[in-house]
């Protein structure tokens, strides 16, 4: 079992392991020695029906008082009404402040449980199991919780870290190839911003025979940046590689394009830009782009420019009239690159400007 200990404010392990659900009692008693605190396990329907009931009966036998939420799948559940719903749920199980939410899920559901856990009773725990990868590499490590609102995604949330995350990367076999694919375009993000070989092993195709050890480096990476960096104010905005164009590109598709296939396409354009601006070295964004493809991402969109600037502008990164960039130096190593926002469409088109 591989532990990863991550030291935000208040400090809790990552477990990760093959088969590690098997061991999850004991895990939580590492946590919360011979008290057994009520779990409320907040979880999706699709989740539920492959995890749900095993689960429950595996809590239940060591000896934990068990109760189950599920919620409809996808991120048009990610709401503050399905919040109330969970809200309703917790005070009719009388969970306590020394009960525990366990987030059972991707990270639709990992977000939306962590936020009822911040503010349920001004705050309890919260035990996470992510079962994507995107959920095990990227969602489940820093503290981000939150939901959408009509007026964008993520915009009501709170930094609550869990008090412990169990990733099984046997949960991933039932996953639908094109849901893996998408913590794959995150994966890449990890290995170009901050680590060259884990991007050479990505690229070499060999992610299923080294699945264990990748997500194990990714959490890693992660952890170190949001240690770093626990608020995202100065490195932690390096994540955001490929995503300022990334988000521009499903918000252009009125989110019918996934978070992970807009990351492939948004790191692939800014690479290409970058290459013509002379900030990235040439070839970056063919690597990038034949990395992505091998795991069946796209690399471009049909949405023309000038619509993805205007949506860039309204991005949560933006400070005052520049746009903070995120740019390879080369593969393994990102840098922060401002451009005043009136100067992005000639930027990103490859115009040379003065
Ligand atoms: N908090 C953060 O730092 C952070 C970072 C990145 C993304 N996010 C959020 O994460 C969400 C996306 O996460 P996601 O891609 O995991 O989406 P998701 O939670 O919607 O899961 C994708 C689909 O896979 C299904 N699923 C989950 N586990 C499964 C399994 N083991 N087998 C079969 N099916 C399974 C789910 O039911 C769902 O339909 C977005 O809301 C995004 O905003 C948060
Ligand atoms: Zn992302």
């Amino acid at each position: 079992m591989k532990t990863i200990a991550v030291k935000t404010g208040r400090p809790y392990h990552i477990q990760i392991e093959d088969g590690l659900l098997r061991r999850f009692p004991e895990l939580l008693a590492d946590v919360y020695g011979n008290r057994k605190p009520a779990l409320a396990i907040v979880t999706d329907d699709t989740v539920d029906a492959l995890y749900g009931e095993p689960l429950c009966r595996q809590l239940a036998d060591a000896g934990y008082p068990v109760c189950k939420f599920a919620f409809a799948h996808g991120e048009d559940s990610k709401t503050l009404e399905t919040v109330s719903r969970v809200y309703d749920f917790l005070a009719a199980n009388s969970i306590t402040r020394s009960d525990v939410i366990l987030a059972l899920g991707g990270g639709v559901v990992g977000d939306l449980a962590g936020f009822a856990a911040s503010s349920w009773l001004r705050g309890i725990d919260f035990v996470q199991v992510p079962t994507t990868f995107l959920a095990m590499i990227d969602s489940s490590v820093g503290g981000k919780t939150g939901v959408d609102i009509p007026q964008g995604k993520n915009l009501v949330g709170a930094f609550w870290q869990p008090s412990l995350v169990v990733c099984d990367p046997h949960t991933l076999r039932t996953l639908p190839e094109e849901t893996f694919a998408d913590g794959v375009a995150e994966a890449i993000k990890y290995g170009a911003i901050l680590d060259g070989d884990l991007f050479e092993l990505l690229e070499s195709g060999d992610l299923q025979e080294h699945l264990e050890a990748v997500i194990s480096r990714c959490v890693d990476l992660k952890r170190e940046v949001v240690e770093q960096d626990e608020r995202d104010k100065g490195v932690r905005q390096w994540l955001n590689f490929g995503h300022t164009l990334g988000h521009a590109a499903e918000a252009c598709s009125n989110y019918t394009l996934p978070h992970g296939r807009g990351v492939a396409i948004g790191m692939v354009m800014i690479c290409e830009a970058c290459e013509k601006a002379g900030v990235t070295p040439k070839g970056t964004a063919t690597r990038i782009s034949n990395c992505c493809r091998r795991y069946g991402l796209p690399v471009s969109t049909d949405a023309p420019l000038e619509i993805l600037c205007k949506s860039c502008m309204g991005d949560k990164k933006r400070t005052g009239s520049k746009i903070s960039l995120v740019v390879l130096e080369k593969i393994g190593k990102a840098a922060l690159y401002p451009v005043e926002a009136k100067k992005l469409y000639s930027f990103l088109a490859g115009e040379r400007s003065e």
